[in-house]
């Protein structure tokens, strides 16, 4: 065999040996947060469904429709009316002049952050950035930065650093692991100070955050001038309940991506049945003012039940609660536990969050109902009793 093969053979077996090895299960959304996962039907804590618009009929009925995909890159021939029209749509709703379409969050990162920055200048990370945020700024070939989460006194620090190029910090809004919230007001006072421009992946904030879930720009009441520093990715794949995602941002910096965001010039434009889904999406969203305040009213009910439980949830006001565990084994046990029990919230391991910080990541959602809460807490506290 290859020695790379077989090395490749040795990494597997550690992997499993260390209780580190990712298994895919055959997974099927279903209504009032449900899922089939392999065949059994589960009360769902692990999508990112925050307002439950997954399964709306009106949604799923678009989605079928049989419209031809955009045949292209939007440069060429793939941008159609309706992505026009979604971006127009996106644009004014988030509070900025223009917008990009992009199949995922993911790949918007990767082809807009080397647009931005490259060799000769520096990002500025949080710790905990989501991995796409990490991969993108070492594809700009930017000198990294890392800060420790959300600490803004070492972030001035780092920019005032004499450092040749330009600055660009980088961070997550809502933190996907631990359900935190990035100081937004706070990174751009200092983008401001040090002529940095400031990337804000708003993945898990989108639908949520602010009085109308515009996200954290709404969130943090950023103004115009304070927009004018500020690079927003929205992604479709949460709280949307759809996929593919967006960048707003100023006329200028959209057709800079337009010539440069190698994702965005050399990948297919979103289908337009895909658009159509998402300008209704949209609709929904703007509507979505009953699922935003039950959504709280779960988180209170999550945070007042899980007093009693002998692991504590990570401080977060938002629909991202993680039940810290800390290694890795006892937090597989435990979702094993509750897997029996018919519920599904994923242990979630390194190097996905820091060593020794293995949990549960429960995810609430508007379409889950109270008793759900209620059944997801009394089966802690079985497992917690069978467990000891
Ligand atoms: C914080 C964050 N950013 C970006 C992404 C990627 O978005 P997408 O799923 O649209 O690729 C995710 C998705 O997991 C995420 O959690």
């Amino acid at each position: 065999m290859s020695a790379f093969l077989a090395h490749l053979d040795q990494q597997l077996e550690t992997l499993k040996t260390r209780k580190l090895w990712r298994q895919r299960a055959i997974s099927r959304p279903l209504p009032n947060a449900h899922i089939e996962r392999n065949g059994q039907v589960l009360l769902n804590f692990a999508g990112n469904d925050y307002l439950g618009l997954s399964q709306h009929p009106q949604l799923k009925r678009l989605e079928a429709q049989d419209v031809a995909g955009a045949t292209a890159s939007p440069l060429i021939c793939g941008h159609h009316a309706l992505a026009q029209a979604l971006e127009q749509e996106l644009a004014e709703w988030s509070g900025f002049e223009a917008s990009r379409l992009f199949v995922s969050g993911y790949q918007a990162s990767l082809g807009v952050i080397p647009a931005l920055i490259g060799t000769g200048d520096t990002i500025f990370c949080d710790r905990l950035n989501h991995a796409s945020l990490i991969d993108a700024s070492r594809l700009s070939g930017a000198r990294l930065r890392v800060y420790p989460h959300r600490d803004m006194a070492r972030l001035d620090d780092l920019l005032g650093r004499p450092a040749p190029g330009f600055k660009l910090v980088i961070s997550d809004s809502l933190f996907s692991m631990d359900g935190t919230i990035a100081p937004v007001d706070e990174l751009i006072a200092l983008c401001e100070r040090h002529d940095a421009l400031l990337y804000l992946d708003d993945a898990h904030g989108l639908g949520i955050l602010g009085e109308n879930g515009r996200g954290a720009p709404e969130l943090f009441q950023l103004t115009t001038t304070q927009r004018r520093r500020l690079i927003y990715l929205g992604t479709f794949g949460k709280a949307a309940g759809q996929g593919g995602a967006f960048i707003a941002c100023s006329h200028k910096l959209a057709d800079w991506f337009t010539q440069s965001a190698h994702s965005y010039v050399y990948s297919t434009g979103l289908a337009p049945a895909h658009c159509a889904s998402l300008l209704a999406c949209l609709q929904l969203i703007k509507q979505a003012q009953p699922q935003r305040t039950l959504l709280k009213e779960h988180i209170q009910t999550l945070q007042t039940l899980s007093q009693y439980l002998p692991w504590r949830l990570a401080p977060s006001d938002t629909p991202v609660q993680s039940l810290l565990i800390g290694e890795v084994e006892p937090a597989l046990q435990l979702a094993e536990t509750l897997l029996q029990k018919g519920i599904w919230a994923p242990a979630i391991r390194p190097p996905t969050v820091p060593r020794h910080q293995a949990r549960l990541r429960i995810s609430l959602s508007a379409a889950h109902r109270q008793q759900d809460i209620e059944k997801l807490v009394q089966a802690l506290h079985e497992a917690a009793q069978s467990l000891r």
